[in-house]
């Protein structure tokens, strides 16, 4: 079986993870760094975000208390800083590189005061507490998961959700086939794999958007808000 479907170039799990860790340890703990040189576009990125979550927090479809919210794939804590903290009491960040997080600490200024937790491990490996989070969001990191661990990480996330709350995935999609990126060891899927991932981890699409205003080189971006 394919470690990701779709994606024969992927054969080893091993050096998927590995390839992927040596390339995050060399770039710099900057917007930039976090963007792929792109920092330019963080603005217009967390003004699509917060319009697409503010529909769960307020009006006819509110569901997420503003209590609690996640941080996957973290950084140094840009979605956190710039999304998250202004509207959760508390934010967790979770990321694979310590360099990002002991960044975070600074880059978060004031507000790191009600970071809650900073988990250092891969989404692979991230074992949460059950119903403790409102808002799980997850965002340009999936694609550095294997299919098996995409599923047990959402498995993850799903009992780890409370009441009403939701995981939001935001990452690029590919048109036609999976593509592998050999220098960040990543792959960007395609909406058929990605339906086939929340399927077996037993998620339902709630929501989707695509994001606008990117430049036009980038892939499609779309977030999406999973329930179980
Ligand atoms: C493109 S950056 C996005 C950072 C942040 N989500 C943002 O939007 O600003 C990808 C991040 O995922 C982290 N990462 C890569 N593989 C990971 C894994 N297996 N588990 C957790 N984080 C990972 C990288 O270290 C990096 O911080």
């Amino acid at each position: 079986m394919e470690l990701i479907s779709g994606c024969s170039k992927v054969t080893s799990e091993e050096e998927f993870y590995c390839k992927a860790d040596e390339y995050w340890k060399n770039i710099p703990s900057t917007l930039n760094g976090m963007l792929g040189g792109y920092g330019h576009i963080s603005q217009i990125d967390i003004r699509g975000s917060y319009t697409f979550l503010k529909r769960f927090l307020e009006g006819p479809g509110a569901r997420v208390k503003p209590n609690r919210a996640l941080d996957c794939g973290a950084g140094i804590g840009r979605v956190a800083k710039h999304l998250l903290l202004p509207i959760f009491k508390t934010v967790d960040l979770a990321e694979l590189n310590s360099n990002f997080l002991e960044q975070a600490r600074t880059y978060l200024g004031d507000a790191s005061s009600r970071v809650g937790n900073y988990y250092c491990c891969g989404l692979q490996d991230l074992k949460l507490k059950e119903k403790s989070y409102d808002l799980i969001w997850v965002q340009w990191v999936t694609g550095h998961l294997t299919d098996a661990h995409f599923v047990t990480f959402l498995n993850e996330c799903k009992s780890a959700l409370r009441k009403g709350g939701l995981i939001i995935i935001k990452d690029n999609v590919a048109i036609l086939e999976v593509e592998l990126d050999s220098d960040d060891s990543s792959v960007t899927r395609n909406p058929e794999e990605l339906r086939h991932i929340y399927n077996t981890a037993n998620m339902k699409i709630l929501f989707e958007q695509k994001q606008t205003h990117f430049p036009p080189e980038l892939y499609n971006v779309y977030m999406t808000a999973l329930e179980s």
